[in-house]
């Protein structure tokens, strides 16, 4: 805890020091963590990304998501870990309080505060003074800045249209003008991040922004906001970008080429998730980088050369025992050059 704290007070040091490694992963929960963060301390990352369900809250009453809280920051391996490497974290429904739950949930005043309390954000921080856990960091020098966006897929995303099909529940696109998935002021906060200067950005968004197919959430549930979402990137000129996702219950990379985004590169999402359950299958579609898919408990891990005049970024999916599933190379040497 004192480590993570120190991440906030001591930005400017840790500032300085370029990022290389970073960990992350997504659901999980503690009463079935047979040993995962034992694993990921084993790979010396620098930082490691929760990406939302990081606990099955599921509850309107605040006592019981504190108690999952402290269930969390009491598993022994987890506790361990974070004493070592600091954790920054964005949440999903499941921390939120509710499966699938948007801007109408009632509780998120209460979840946001406890969420702030549980991954050790100081008082004073930004993301504290306005509705929503949205936040952001700058870490590494010139040339070497690395950007991390926390975005908030839950406390302003209006309604969706889920119907049944083949008895099973499917999300619809809702394509009215009104719908949103991050809300007003969220969106206005991202332009300016995006604006800041850095070197490589990751975007961490809970939910799937460039699936396409599937019957769960996803950004495509919103194709207005899905579409703004590219445009701002174009629009803002943003530089290399890679993607980041959880919620699933399996691994997979996807690619979304740049004369489909419209971007000088193709931009990449590498969705970890499943760190204690895992298996959903593999419903094929065309984004997904082939053989990139695992069913299996998994942690991202990504690697960041930065010796050229770009950033080379190495998106892997490892299993439980720490074994390679898969590792997508990303060269932003080569992804400029794409025409
Ligand atoms: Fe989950």
């Amino acid at each position: 805890m004192k480590f993570i704290f120190a991440l906030f007070c001591l930005s400017p040091l840790l500032a300085e020091q370029p990022i290389t490694r970073l960990a992350c992963g997504s659901c999980y929960k503690a009463h079935r963590d047979k040993g995962i963060f034992k694993t990921i301390a084993a790979e010396q990352a620098q930082l490691f990304l929760f990406m939302g369900d990081n606990i099955y809250g599921d509850s309107e009453d605040e006592e019981v998501m504190r108690e999952k809280y402290r269930q969390l920051n009491a598993q022994p391996d987890y506790a361990a870990f974070k004493e070592q490497v600091p954790v920054l974290a964005t949440w999903d429904d499941h921390d939120y309080g509710r499966n699938d739950a948007g801007r109408d949930f009632t509780f998120k005043e209460s979840s946001a505060r406890l969420f702030f309390e549980a991954f050790d954000f100081p008082q004073d921080h930004e993301a504290r003074k306005s509705p929503g856990i949205y936040h952001s960091k700058i870490l590494g020098p010139t040339g070497k800045r690395l950007q991390l966006i926390f975005l908030d897929t839950r406390s302003f995303r209006s309604p969706l249209i889920q119907v049944k099909k083949n008895r099973r529940k499917t999300y619809l696109p809702q394509k009215s003008p009104e719908a949103t998935m991050l809300g007003k002021a969220q969106w206005a906060w991202l332009a300016s991040e995006l604006q800041k200067p850095a070197d490589l950005r990751l975007i961490i968004s809970s939910v799937q922004i460039l699936a396409t197919d599937h019957r769960f959430e996803k950004w495509a549930n919103l194709p207005n906001e899905r579409a703004r979402f590219f445009k701002l990137l174009r629009d803002l000129n943003v530089g290399p970008t890679v993607l980041l996702s959880g919620d699933r219950h399996l691994g997979e990379v996807a690619r979304l080429f740049h004369h489909q985004c419209g971007l000088p590169f193709d931009l990449y999402e590498l969705t970890s998730s499943g760190m204690t359950h895992a298996g959903a299958p593999e419903d094929p579609w065309a984004g997904r980088i082939p053989n990139t898919y695992t069913k299996h408990i998994n942690y991202g891990l990504i690697d960041i050369t930065w010796t050229g005049k770009k950033p080379i970024v190495s998106l892997s999916l490892k299993s439980f025992k720490g074994e390679v599933q898969s590792s997508t190379i990303v060269d932003f040497h080569e992804q400029a050059q794409v025409k």
